[in-house]
C-alpha cells in the first residue's frame, strides 16, 4: 500500500510503498477513500522532525470503509463506511484533555495512506447526507469549531458572531454551524473575494483584516459582537475586546498570525470579556457535531481535491493561503 511520509522539516513528503498494517485487538483496518489537510500538517511540516528515521505518515482527517475488524472480528463492522475521530485519548474530563491526549497523524501514523489501523472507538458511521469525499473534510476542523462555538462560547441564537480568517477549514465550519443556529454572522478575511463568497453563503458582511481600519468599521456596522471565533491570534487579537459587546466571549484555537503581543486589560475586566482557549474536543462533542451536520444537512466547503501522489502540491496550496475551504486527498 501507499503512504505519504514526513521525515524532516520543510522537506517534501515521500509517497512510498509499505506493508499493509494488521489490526490488533480492538482495532479496525480502514481502507481510506479520502483524507483532508489541516493547518496542523503545515505546522508539523515547518517545525518538526520525524521521531523515527523512516518517517511518519501525516494526516488527521480520513474517511473510508472498514475492511477488517481485527482479532475479535465483528462482522457487522465489515464494509461500514466511516469517518475517523482524530482526537485520541481525550480522557475523562470534558473541560480539558488528559496527559495521554494525542492528535492522529503525528506521532501516530495518520490518514495520508491507503490503509490505517485504528481503535474501533475512533470510527463513526459516515453521515448519510455526505459523500466519502465530503466526510473526510469533517473531523478535526469540524470538531474544533463545534467545541469552540457551542461548548466554549455557548452560542445562543440571534447572537452576533465574528469568524476571523474565513478561508480556513475550521473557520468555515464555525461559520456554517453559527448560521445553522440563526446567529447573525460576520467574517474577516485577507481576501475580498473570500468575503464575497462568505456573503453569498449567508454572512451579513465581512471585513478585510489587511485594512488598518477594519475594526472601527466592524464595530460601527455591527454595534459589537457577542462572540468571536478566532484561529489567528497575532497582533490583531488585541483589538478584539474593543469590538465586543459587554459580556462578549472569544474562543481561540489557532496561532496562524502568531503570538498575541498586548491586551487592553481594562477593557477585558470592565466589559467582562471571556477568552476561551480550546483544542479539538471530546468523543461526545464529536458525536454531537455529526448529529448537527446530519440534522441540519450541513455540507463542507471543499476547496480542491488532489490525488495522494500529489500531496506536496496540496501542501503548497495550503501554504499559499489561497484556499477557501478544505483541501482533500483522493486516495482510493
Ligand atoms: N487547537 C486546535 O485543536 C486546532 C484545530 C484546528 C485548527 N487549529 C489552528 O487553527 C488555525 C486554522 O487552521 P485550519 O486548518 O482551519 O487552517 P487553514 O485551512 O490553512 O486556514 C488558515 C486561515 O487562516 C487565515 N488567516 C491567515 N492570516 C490571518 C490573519 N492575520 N488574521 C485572521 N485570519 C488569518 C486565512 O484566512 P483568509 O484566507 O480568509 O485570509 C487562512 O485561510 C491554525 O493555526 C491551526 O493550527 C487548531
Amino acid at each position: 500500500m501507499r503512504a505519504a511520509f514526513f521525515t524532516s522539516n520543510k522537506q517534501p513528503l515521500q509517497v512510498r510503498e509499505i506493508k499493509k498494517p494488521k489490526p490488533v485487538k480492538d482495532q479496525v483496518l480502514v481502507r481510506l477513500h479520502n483524507a483532508a489537510l489541516n493547518h496542523r500538517d503545515l505546522w508539523i511540516h515547518a517545525e518538526q522532525n520525524s521521531p523515527v528515521p523512516e518517517g511518519i505518515v501525516l494526516g488527521s482527517d480520513g474517511s473510508g470503509i472498514i475492511e477488517n475488524a481485527g482479532e475479535d472480528a465483528d462482522p457487522l463492522l465489515i464494509g461500514m463506511e466511516v469517518v475517523i475521530n482524530p482526537s485520541l485519548n481525550w480522557g475523562n474530563n470534558p473541560i480539558v484533555q488528559g496527559d495521554s491526549f494525542k492528535i492522529l497523524g503525528f506521532p501516530d501514523a495518520g490518514t495520508f495512506s491507503d490503509y490505517i489501523t485504528i481503535s474501533k472507538k475512533q470510527v463513526f458511521e459516515k453521515p448519510e447526507h455526505l459523500s466519502m469525499l465530503e466526510s473526510a473534510a469533517v473531523p478535526l476542523s469540524g470538531l474544533t469549531a463545534y467545541r469552540a462555538l457551542f461548548s466554549k462560547a455557548r452560542l445562543r441564537s440571534k447572537e452576533k458572531v465574528l469568524i476571523t480568517g474565513i478561508g480556513g477549514g475550521a473557520a468555515l465550519w464555525a461559520f456554517q454551524f453559527a448560521l445553522a443556529y440563526q446567529a447573525r454572522v460576520y467574517v474577516t478575511s485577507g481576501s475580498d473575494e473570500k468575503i464575497q463568497k462568505a456573503k453569498s453563503m449567508g454572512a451579513i458582511n465581512g471585513f478585510n483584516y489587511k485594512d488598518p481600519e477594519w475594526t472601527q468599521k466592524a464595530l460601527k456596522e455591527s454595534g459589537g459582537f457577542d462572540i468571536v471565533i478566532d484561529s489567528a491570534g497575532g497582533p490583531q487579537f488585541s483589538q478584539l475586546p474593543e469590538i465586543m459587546v459587554p459580556g462578549g466571549r472569544i474562543a481561540i484555537f489557532g496561532r496562524t498570525a502568531g503570538n498575541i503581543p498586548d491586551l487592553p486589560t481594562r477593557l477585558l475586566y470592565w466589559k467582562q470579556i471571556s477568552i476561551h482557549g480550546t483544542t479539538m474536543g471530546t468523543r461526545d462533542e464529536f458525536m454531537s457535531m455529526l448529529d448537527l451536520l446530519e440534522s441540519r444537512n450541513i455540507k463542507p466547503v471543499i476547496d480542491k481535491v488532489y490525488p495522494l501522489e500529489n500531496i506536496n502540491e496540496a501542501i503548497q496550496r495550503m501554504e499559499s493561503g489561497d484556499q477557501f475551504g478544505k483541501i482533500i486527498l483522493q486516495i482510493n
